[in-house]
């Protein structure tokens, strides 16, 4: 654990109020605080009482006999139960009342678009079900899949799910060498990818990454690479490994009937940046997990059979995988999925897909909205967005100003904004408004779900009083919490039980107000978010000194009114090198390269040296000071040596 950052000492107030609209709580699932409060008690004093009766929302194979079986720091849910996450998300829509309601309404950056109906949602899926099997894939197998957002994301995924075997997504903005890395940490047997995806007009090489990545058996566990053909781009072929996915469905049956697993069967691993070290392989398990996203997707978002419900993440994070894939189809959600950017081909884009569409329920992140307000109202005003009737953001804190320009230009004053904070590790979302019950604070992520304890303690574990800044931990398993990290389980323990005993360590700073509502105040180890993407600065420093000019780097997050945080860089040359414009470019190129490109520093500042306190640690406090031009400091920006200034302010950190 690192020092707090100075912005959770700032207590911000903010006044302003939005209660929920009297139409919208009218016909919402949960239509009151009394509501909301009877339930979160139940859910708290009788936890299994009340998930018991929550997974009664699910299929099942088999009854469970066990609701929780918790022995610090593992939990297992639902124990003796027999479940399938897919058959959850299709089957039981397929061949139901739902079979000919759109499950995806797909559209490409250029253009194209396809809707998949439930109905052939579960034909699909099937089919390449029976691809992986007839690659003799087995339960338990992992598989790694580097696509574009097309529907053959979430195909495969669920085809994963509906055969046992755990799928790791690698977001389609990773290089070849963070595929490497996430691939042979998982031993992937088999990867699944496209010849390219569009963004911004171009075709993002999937392919190309996927064979730089694996190149000279660098990934030795995997057999078979699955490709799909996107964009008619010219690939390399490797006979034998390589297969067309739409060669392999036409040649199987569309027949394969969904595995029932055990409760804790694993899902997926998802991995996300950490404060050390290389990538944690987040572990996502069946039931506990799938009954998370299922009910937090239908009282968060207040989804109704006619909604249009579009959340603009990638699938290759974690958003996507719980509330673009799991949780909307599991309430047999229309989902609507665009590939593309926000601004292709100009920033109307995302508002005509709003119009086109009717989308009715609308997610994204401070990050977006935050691009859209410096591009101006007249990109939104000139489609219709009447149809929109809840507003959601995720990732990061929105700023007040930002969420009022939401409420009001994109959701014409009339949505409530759930702001729901959550992390790759929760699985779930763990601290929002219910639209129709709980009255909105622009800023505030404001109460806790059902089942969840959120407390802000000090560092002893102590908890703090209204809006003294301290950590954010949640003192009791949730069903869709992570079960330990992928291969190292004592890391697990050391990151998220130990930090702070008896309690998980969420890495995020908050403090709650009079009320009870919590404001999240960001990270308060070195983990930077740069819209709305977690970056471990660990990992880039890393990747900045196996560069050979680079002696020592240090790398911290400075805030930034669109990104949120941005990426500066201080790095030390080895003699021998010049410190020019051009290495810093190069340096900034290799980080895209080896990461990918929204890893790459905004600024590099090149220093004699770095400074230190007494035992040799970083100041990371005073680097953000110098980055921030912090007027304490004086001038910085021509200063090489930061050991003078190492010596003034050691105390401080
Ligand atoms: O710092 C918090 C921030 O994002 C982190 C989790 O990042 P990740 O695992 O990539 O998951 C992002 C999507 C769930 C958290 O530790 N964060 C997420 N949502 C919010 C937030 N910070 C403030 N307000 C939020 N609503």
């Amino acid at each position: 654990m690192t020092t707090t950052r100075p912005a959770i000492e700032n207590v911000m107030r903010e006044e302003r109020i939005f209660p929920p609209p009297p139409e919208f709580a009218a016909r919402a699932h949960i239509k009151s605080m009394e509501e909301y409060k009877r339930l979160y008690q139940e859910s708290i004093e009788q936890p299994e009482a009340f998930w018991a009766r929550m997974a009664e929302e699910l299929h099942w194979f088999e009854r469970w006999q066990q609701v929780l079986k918790w022995e610090e720091p593992h939990a297992q849910w639902f124990l003796g139960g027999k479940i399938n996450a897919c058959y959850n998300c299709v089957d039981r829509h397929a061949d139901g009342p739902n079979a000919e309601k759109v499950a995806f309404r797909w559209e490409g950056e250029p253009g194209d678009r396809r809707d998949l109906t439930y109905r052939q949602l579960k034909t699909e899926v099937s089919r390449f079900a029976n691809v992986l099997k007839s690659l003799g894939l087995q339960r338990g197998d992992r598989v790694a899949i580097y696509m574009p957002l097309v529907p053959e994301l979430a195909i495969a995924m669920l085809a994963c799910a509906r055969l046992g075997l755990t799928h790791t997504v690698i977001f389609g903005g990773f290089s070849a060498d963070a595929i490497r890395e996430r691939v042979n940490d998982a031993k992937a047997r088999a990867v699944i990818t496209a010849d390219g995806g569009w963004r911004r007009g171009q075709i993002v090489p999937l392919k190309a990454n996927v064979d730089t990545a694996l190149a000279d058996g660098a990934c030795p566990t995997v057999e078979k690479v699955v490709v799909y053909r996107r964009c008619e781009n010219a690939i390399a072929w490797q006979e034998g490994r390589d297969i067309w996915w739409h060669e392999a469905v036409a040649s199987v049956s569309d027949d394969c009937p969904a595995v029932p697993l055990d409760s804790e069967h694993p899902l997926y691993i998802l991995y996300t940046s950490g404060s050390t070290g290389k990538p944690k392989g987040v572990l996502h398990t069946t039931a506990g997990y799938l009954l998370g996203v299922t009910i937090t997707t239908k009282y968060v978002f207040d989804l109704h059979p006619e909604d249009i419900y579009w959340c603009t993440a990638d699938v290759g994070w974690v958003t996507g995988h719980s509330y673009v894939v799991y949780g909307p189809l599991a309430n047999a959600a229309t989902v609507v999925m665009y590939e593309g950017a926000p601004q292709h081909p100009d920033f109307g884009r995302w508002w005509s897909i709003v119009e086109r569409h009717r989308v009715t329920i609308l997610y994204t992140a401070p990050t977006a909205i935050r691009t859209f307000i410096r591009q101006g109202e007249q990109w939104p005003a000139k489609y219709d967005l009447s149809s929109l009737r809840l507003l959601g953001t995720v990732g990061e804190p929105i700023n007040p100003e930002a969420w009022m320009w939401y409420h009001r230009v994109i959701g014409g004053g009339r949505c409530p904004v759930v702001d729901t904070w959550w992390q790759t590790e929760t699985g779930m979302i763990m601290i929002t408004p219910l639209p129709g019950a709980i009255p909105q604070k622009p800023g505030s992520a404001t109460l806790p779900f059902f089942g969840v304890s959120p407390k802000v303690v000090n560092r002893e574990g102590q908890p703090l009083g209204p809006n003294e800044g301290g950590f954010l931990v949640i003192d009791r398993p949730w069903p869709a919490m992570l079960r330990t990290l992928y291969g190292d389980d004592e890391r697990y323990r050391q990151q998220y039980w130990s930090q702070i005993p008896h309690v998980y360590f969420t890495g995020d700073g908050a403090r709650y107000d009079e009320d009870g509502y919590f404001w999240l105040m960001g990270r308060i180890d070195d983990v930077v978010n740069v819209s709305g993407h977690r970056l471990g600065t660990a990992e880039i420093e890393s990747t900045l000194v196996s560069h050979p000019a680079v002696a020592e780097a240090a790398v911290i997050g400075r805030p930034d009114e669109v990104t949120g945080e941005a990426l500066v860089a201080f790095v030390t040359v080895k003699s021998g090198f010049t410190k020019s414009d051009a290495l810093r470019k190069e340096l900034a190129e290799y980080v895209a390269e080896r990461i990918g490109r929204f890893a790459r520093p905004q600024e590099i500042r090149f220093a004699d040296a770095l400074p230190k306190t007494r035992s040799g640690k970083i100041m990371r406090r005073l680097l953000r000071k110098v980055a921030t031009n912090d007027p304490e400091l004086g001038d910085t920006t021509t200063l090489e040596d930061f050991s003078v200034l190492a010596r003034l302010h050691e105390e401080e950190e």
